[in-house]
């Protein structure tokens, strides 16, 4: 065999329909700086803010481009069929060894485009459908978070249809449970957007209203004043947790503002902890990876609250940010797994979590003659 026949062909999925888009491509960019040329090759598959998928030709250098002028494909839920099919039909389609989405939020990191990857019988990195779901809801994630007695913030689920319905008793069940101020944000979204702290009770009603334009479920919490902690995993049965790293942003809390367009907000990797805390986020980190149903990779958040010291899982991300200054690679980084070879375990995840799932077995083998038997 040539070498040219070895190599992976790995397809990165960016872009995409979700609020994340342009971050997006930003880290997908760096993935596929990331990818050996010696071991794979990268087919950039770019989703439009439409859904439009295009596929990038050689020519297409710059991930914008292949957005603008990229040929335009569908990717099949037919196991047998080639991964991507020009739309038009003409021509052959394209094989893929293994997918690699950098899409965060929804449509990406929610399991939606995971449910595709796993008709189309495709090998991907990161959590699977269900993990991928659970880590995009907060409500339910901390459901089993605290289930599983994982400290997290003290929050109220708030349903839009009966907020519409019946906003003065959602505010008293707040207001009977918490003090202000409180977070308001959409149960299902990320990058801050839709999020409001909340000073009082004049600000409540707009910030659920807001929320609520973004999610069907809204979640009310306990604002804490703490330090915000990360922590990188990896693996799937036997998941690794990294040295944590801390967030200190510079505006009053991690918005989007300081997430993506100011500078400011510092990023401290290692964090200044004392060992034993190392030790406990780790622990955490591990155990929510585990109680989540994840797998390949996650970024798991901390809050460490500054009177008392009290750890508290704030929310994970199971398609982290990832371009080369983002936390998830640089924590790794820290721990001694350089950029380039947290993409090549991250592929061998992916490939190793396939052949686990390809050993279940999805029916039961009929004896010949009694399909008939069974029709009713
Ligand atoms: N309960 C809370 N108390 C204090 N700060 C919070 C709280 N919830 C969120 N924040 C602040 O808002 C930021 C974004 O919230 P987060 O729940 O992580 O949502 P996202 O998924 O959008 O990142 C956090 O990094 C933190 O700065
Ligand atoms: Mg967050």
């Amino acid at each position: 065999m040539t070498p040219e026949k070895k190599r992976l062909r790995v397809g990165v999925l960016f872009g995409g329909r979700s609020g994340e888009h342009e971050v997006s491509l930003a880290s997908a960019a760096s993935v596929i700086r990331g990818l050996d040329p010696d071991k794979y090759e990268a087919v950039p598959i770019g989703i439009t803010k439409e859904g439009h998928w295009l596929l990038g030709g050689a020519a297409q250098k710059m991930l914008p481009e292949v957005l603008r002028s990229g040929q335009r494909v569908t990717m099949t839920a037919d196991p047998t069929d080639a991964a991507l099919v020009p739309l038009d039909r003409s021509g052959g389609g394209q094989r893929l060894d293994v997918v690699f989405p950098v899409m965060h939020g929804t449509f990406g990191e929610d399991g939606t485009i995971q449910g595709l990857l796993d008709l189309a019988g495709l090998p991907f990195v990161g959590a699977g459908v269900l993990g991928s779901a659970i880590g995009m809801d907060k409500d339910v994630a901390k459901r089993l978070l605290q289930a599983a007695k994982i400290p997290v913030v003290p929050w109220i689920t708030v349903y839009r249809h009966e907020w519409e319905r019946d906003p003065r008793s959602i505010q008293k069940g707040i207001e009977q449970k918490f003090k202000y101020p409180v977070f308001v944000k959409p149960a299902t979204l990320g990058s801050s957007v839709g999020m409001t702290k909340v000073h009082s009770r004049s600000e409540l009603v707009p910030a659920i209203s807001l929320a609520a334009e973004f999610a069907m479920k809204i979640l009310v919490e306990r604002a804490v004043v703490a330090r915000e902690i990360e922590v990188s995993v990896l693996g799937n049965h036997e998941p690794q947790a990294s040295i944590p790293g801390e967030i200190v942003p510079h505006r009053e809390f991690y918005d989007y503002a300081a997430k993506y367009l100011e500078e400011g907000t510092q990023l401290l990797i290692p964090a200044d902890l004392k060992p034993a805390q190392v030790k406990t986020i780790q622990k955490y980190a591990v155990a929510a990876f585990r109680t989540l149903e994840l797998s390949g990779m996650a970024r798991v958040d901390f809050f460490v609250e500054k009177k008392g010291g009290k750890l508290l899982l704030n929310e994970v991300n199971t398609i982290p940010g990832f371009t080369s200054i983002s936390m998830y690679p640089k924590m790794w980084e820290a721990s001694g797994i350089p950029f380039r070879g947290l993409i090549d375990k991250l592929i061998e995840l992916a490939l190793e979590q396939h052949r686990e799932k390809a050993r279940t077995k999805y029916a039961i083998e009929l004896p010949e003659g009694i399909g008939g038997a069974l029709e009713a």
